[in-house]
C-alpha cells in the first residue's frame, strides 16, 4: 500500500496530467455550442459531433474520478465510494476508448498518418481489453489482477496528458512536427504512461503486499 500523503501527491499529479487535454476537451465542446467558424481544420467535428461529444464527456469524468481509485486511505474512509464510482468509471472508460476508435476510423484526420492511425487503433483497442478484463477480475474477487488491467487501462486513457507533454518538448527541440513526428510523439506517450503503470503493478505487489495480505483481499478479509 502506499503511503496517505504519497496517495495525495499521486491523485495530484494525475488531475494535473489531465489539465490540458481537459481545457482541450472544454474548448472544443464551446466552439461547436457556440457555431464557431468552421475550418477544413475541425470541420469533421462539426459534421459528426457526436463522438467527439461523448469521447470529450466521458474522458472529464474518466480523467476527473480515476485518480481517486488509486488513493488506499480515500477507499477505506469511503468504502462505498471506489465501488459506485468503479462502475461509473468502466462505463466512461469503454466511452472513452470505443470513441476514440470510432473516430479514428471514420474522421478524415488531417495528421498523423498510417502510423497514428496504427497506434489509435492499437491503444484503443488495449485500453477496452484492459477495462474489461479489469472488471472481469473483480467480478471473480481476483483484486491483484482488477489493479493491474485497471492500472494499465488508466494508463492508456491518460495518454492524452503525457502526449501533450511530449508534443510540446519535440516542437520546442525539433520545431513543429510532421505526420512521422507527430505519430511517434503520440506513441510515446503512450509508452511512457504504460512502462510507468507497469513499474507501479510490479512495485506495489512485491514490495508491500505479502502474499497472505493478496489472499486475504482476494478473498474479501
Ligand atoms: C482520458 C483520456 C483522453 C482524453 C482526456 C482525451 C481528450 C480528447 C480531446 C479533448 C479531443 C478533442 C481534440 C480536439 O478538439 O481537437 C480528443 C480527440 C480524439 N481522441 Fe482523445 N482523449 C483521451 C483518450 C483517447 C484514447 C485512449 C484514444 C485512442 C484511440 C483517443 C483518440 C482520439 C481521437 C482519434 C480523437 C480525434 C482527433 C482528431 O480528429 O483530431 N483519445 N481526445
Amino acid at each position: 500500500m502506499i503511503k496517505e500523503r504519497s496517495a495525495k501527491r499521486l491523485v495530484a499529479a494525475l488531475l494535473l496530467l489531465s489539465v490540458i487535454p481537459l481545457a482541450a476537451g472544454v474548448f472544443r465542446l464551446i466552439s461547436l455550442i457556440g457555431g464557431a467558424e468552421m475550418t477544413p481544420d475541425n470541420a469533421r467535428f462539426f459534421e459528426m459531433p457526436l463522438p467527439v461529444v461523448l469521447h470529450i464527456l466521458s474522458a472529464g469524468v474518466y480523467a476527473i474520478l480515476g485518480p481517486f481509485q488509486f488513493a488506499p486511505g480515500f477507499r477505506r474512509r469511503k468504502p462505498g465510494w471506489h465501488h459506485a464510482a468503479g462502475r461509473v468509471l468502466v462505463l466512461c472508460g469503454l466511452m472513452v476508448g470505443l470513441t476514440g476508435l470510432w473516430m479514428t476510423l471514420f474522421y478524415p484526420i488531417p495528421y498523423g498518418g498510417k502510423l497514428l492511425f496504427a497506434l489509435r487503433l492499437l491503444f484503443g483497442l488495449a485500453m477496452v481489453v484492459s477495462i474489461l478484463l479489469g472488471f472481469t477480475a473483480i467480478l471473480r474477487r481476483d483484486v491483484n489482477r482488477h489493479r493491474a488491467w485497471m492500472t494499465r487501462g488508466y494508463a492508456i486513457g491518460l495518454g492524452a496528458g503525457t502526449q501533450a507533454l511530449t508534443e510540446m518538448a519535440g516542437t520546442a527541440i525539433f520545431g513543429p512536427p510532421g505526420d512521422l513526428s507527430k505519430a511517434l510523439y503520440m506513441g510515446t506517450g503512450w509508452v511512457i504512461n504504460l512502462a510507468v503503470a507497469e513499474w507501479a503493478i510490479r512495485r506495489g505487489y512485491s514490495r508491500h503486499d505479502s502474499k497472505k495480505q493478496q489472499d486475504k483481499r482476494n478473498l474479501g478479509l
